[in-house]
């Protein structure tokens, strides 16, 4: 399939942001974005009603959601998106539509929907540029439609979210054992991330109750490490192709980080999200799992697959609101091993709009000192 490739430009147009900074920097512009300002006035040309009210962060991830739900990459609307001549202020006809249908979605939903995010670019995309206007009958006949609705209700004859929630703590070890874990340090090898190969140490810090850092750093290249941190405050993201590739977490993302910090002490699973409902029954390719959902702040959303016969988590999506649609980061979780009394999962499988990576553990550590820094700005470790 294609879907490689499309990735990995997704990756490499991220990558052309940044060096677009840097060269506007030579001209007096502010390289990385200040603290707080909204995509409106840290870029050139950001115009639409919505999209320029969005935190830098939210807005990039916003322009991954757009190329994903039409099937496209950055360089399909950004002239030389992917490399250092990329060119993200000139408006080509593409990115011209494209403004006009953020304008139109706003819109559509403001008027029929009473101002209820109903709509957005895949209800018509469906990953296409151009939607599709005519049922194929195959499909009507034949094959199941299984796309999946982002909120999770309870179904008759289900646990409670609660009882799902209870039986997990359980099957990690017991609330008791939980209560006890202060820290996590896992280590292994990051597989697939960006086009780098397979060749990358993959390093988890955590701290209890809302701290975690996440490394991954390339044995044989010069290529700078991966961090993403959260120190139970500020989150940061530092990318591979750092020459300036580190921003502030603002937006959902920050959401998104304070909850993977706080699902590292699974004991405080129930406070970590308000509003718990399911559970319902849903499949992931043939296996069935119990799910349920809570909500953040602000619109966040996070959906949870647990295993019905370990009462294990397998799968975590989680949702940051965007003015075009949410923007989903999926986690995967398997390969359980018992460390000192509590499962912890030895895989994890990355998924989020620009790229994707699994990390396969080979040691967990627990109740260990961390040094403080691990959880603050990159840049100023
Ligand atoms: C379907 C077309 C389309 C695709 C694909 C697309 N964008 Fe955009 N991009 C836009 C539009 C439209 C705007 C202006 C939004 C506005 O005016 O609110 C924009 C603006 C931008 C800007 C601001 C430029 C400036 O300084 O004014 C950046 C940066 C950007 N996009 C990055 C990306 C990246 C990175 C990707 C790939 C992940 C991407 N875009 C994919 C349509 C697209
Ligand atoms: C109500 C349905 C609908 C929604 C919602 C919608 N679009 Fe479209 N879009 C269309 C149709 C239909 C076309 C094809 C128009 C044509 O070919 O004349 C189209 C075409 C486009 C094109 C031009 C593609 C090309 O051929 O170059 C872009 C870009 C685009 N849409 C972006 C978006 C974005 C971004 C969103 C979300 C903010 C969005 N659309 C939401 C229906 C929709």
């Amino acid at each position: 399939m294609k879907l490689w490739w499309r990735i990995n430009l997704a990756v490499a147009g991220l990558a052309g942001v940044w060096l677009t900074g840097l060269a506007l920097s030579a001209q007096g512009r502010t390289v990385a974005p200040a603290t707080g300002q909204k995509a409106g006035e840290a870029f050139k040309n950001v115009t639409t009603s919505t999209l320029k009210e969005l935190s830098v962060d939210d807005f990039i991830a916003s322009m991954g959601l757009i190329s994903a739900n039409l099937g496209l990459d950055c360089a399909d609307c950004h002239p030389n998106a992917g490399t250092d001549r990329a060119d993200f202020v000139i408006d080509t006809p593409r990115k011209v539509t494209a403004r006009r249908m953020v304008e139109m979605v706003a819109g559509i939903n403001r008027t029929n929907f009473g101002g209820v995010q109903r709509v957005t670019c895949w209800t018509c995309h469906h990953g296409r540029i151009t939607p599709s206007t005519t049922i194929s009958l195959d499909a009507w006949y034949e094959a199941p439609n299984i796309e999946l609705d982002d909120t999770v209700r309870q179904e008759s004859g289900q646990p409670t979210a609660d009882q799902v929630l209870d039986k997990y703590i359980q099957a990690l070890g017991g609330a008791q054992r939980l209560a006890g874990l202060t820290s996590v340090v896992a280590t292994g090898n990051a597989l697939g991330y960006g086009d780098l190969g397979g060749n990358a140490d993959f390093t988890m810090f955590a701290k209890s109750p809302n701290q975690r850092a996440t490394l991954i750093t390339y044995k044989d290249t010069q290529r700078p490490a991966s961090i993403w941190a959260f120190d139970g405050r500020t989150g940061w993201i530092k990318t591979p192709r750092g020459l300036l590739g580190e921003y502030e977490l603002i937006g959902s993302e920050l959401d998104g980080a304070r909850l993977e910090a706080q699902l590292s002490f699974p004991g405080q699973i129930k406070q970590a999200l308000t509003n718990w409902r399911g559970a319902a029954i849903r499949s992931i390719g043939d296996r069935d799992f119990v799910v349920v959902q809570g909500s953040g702040p602000r619109g966040f959303l996070a959906t949870l697959y647990f295993d019905p016969a370990s009462g294990l988590l397998s799968r975590m999506v989680r949702y940051g609101p965007s003015p075009i649609g949410r923007m989903p980061t999926q986690i995967d979780y398997s390969d359980y091993r018992d460390v000192g009394g509590i499962k912890f999962p030895f895989e994890y499988k990355f998924m989020w709009l620009d790229g994707r990576y699994t990390a396969k553990l080979n040691k967990i550590e627990t109740n260990v000192a961390i040094d403080a820094t691990k959880f603050g700005r990159p840049s100023v470790k």
